[in-house]
């Protein structure tokens, strides 16, 4: 199957991932109304509302795009525990603007999901999708300081922290920091066995 098609889906013994549906986004708005997976993310705190009308036009465009067996500018992803079907998280790919080939890497998941290697795997997922299915030139992320679990990620995937952005967000009144990690595709060192 094209990797551009609504029913991809991509499956390890843990985990699966297949592009994010209108029927997801109600599982979205759970997982991000939920003040501990909220704690670090600088677009919380959020209402599920909200986070379904964030993400529905990106799942619009989305299936829009994979119906013409293309890619949108922003992937979202659905992860799904491979034995039970149960919703584990979300992540995505996302153009950056000006930046030929250059993405920009993101990942939520719901908190029961969470210290059991879900993220890495599901990081390592969208890294490779980013190299081998969109060809990608440089792979970016970005994270508030303090959380340490997303900042491990991003370097486990061999980007470098190329940038610390002063009180950069400002959340509930509060400034914080963002450390933005990145590489070229070339420069890359990946020591892990990757999914996908
Ligand atoms: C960030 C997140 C995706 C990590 O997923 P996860 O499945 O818990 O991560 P893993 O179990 O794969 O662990 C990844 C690494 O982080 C480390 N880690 C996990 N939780 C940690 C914590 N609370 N403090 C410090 N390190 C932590 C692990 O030890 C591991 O490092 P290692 O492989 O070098 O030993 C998950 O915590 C999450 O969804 N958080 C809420 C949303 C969020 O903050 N998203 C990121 C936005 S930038």
């Amino acid at each position: 199957m094209n990797r551009f098609h609504p029913d991809a889906i991509w499956s390890s013994s843990t985990e699966r991932y297949r592009y994010a549906a209108e029927r997801d986004l109600a599982s979205f708005g759970a997982m991000l109304s939920d003040a501990e997976v909220g704690r670090w993310l600088w677009f919380a705190p959020m209402s599920a509302d909200d986070a379904i009308a964030y993400f529905r036009p990106f799942v619009e465009q989305q299936q829009e795009a994979l119906e013409r067996g293309e890619a949108a500018d922003t992937l979202v992803f659905t992860v799904e525990d491979a034995g039970t079907g149960e919703f584990l998280g979300q992540g995505a790919i996302v153009a950056v603007p000006g930046s030929d080939r250059g993405f920009e890497i993101g990942f939520q998941l719901c908190e029961h999901a969470w210290g059991r290697g879900v993220g890495t795997r599901l990081s390592q997922f969208l890294r490779t999708f980013a190299i081998e299915g969109l060809d990608a030139y440089r792979i970016e992320g970005a994270c508030l300081e303090g959380n340490e679990a997303s900042a491990k990620l991003l370097s486990n995937l061999g980007l470098r922290q190329e940038a610390t952005l002063v009180d950069y967000r400002l959340r509930d009144g509060v400034r914080h920091t963002e450390l933005r990690f990145g590489a070229r595709v070339r420069d890359l060192v990946i020591s892990d066995v990757s999914e996908g």
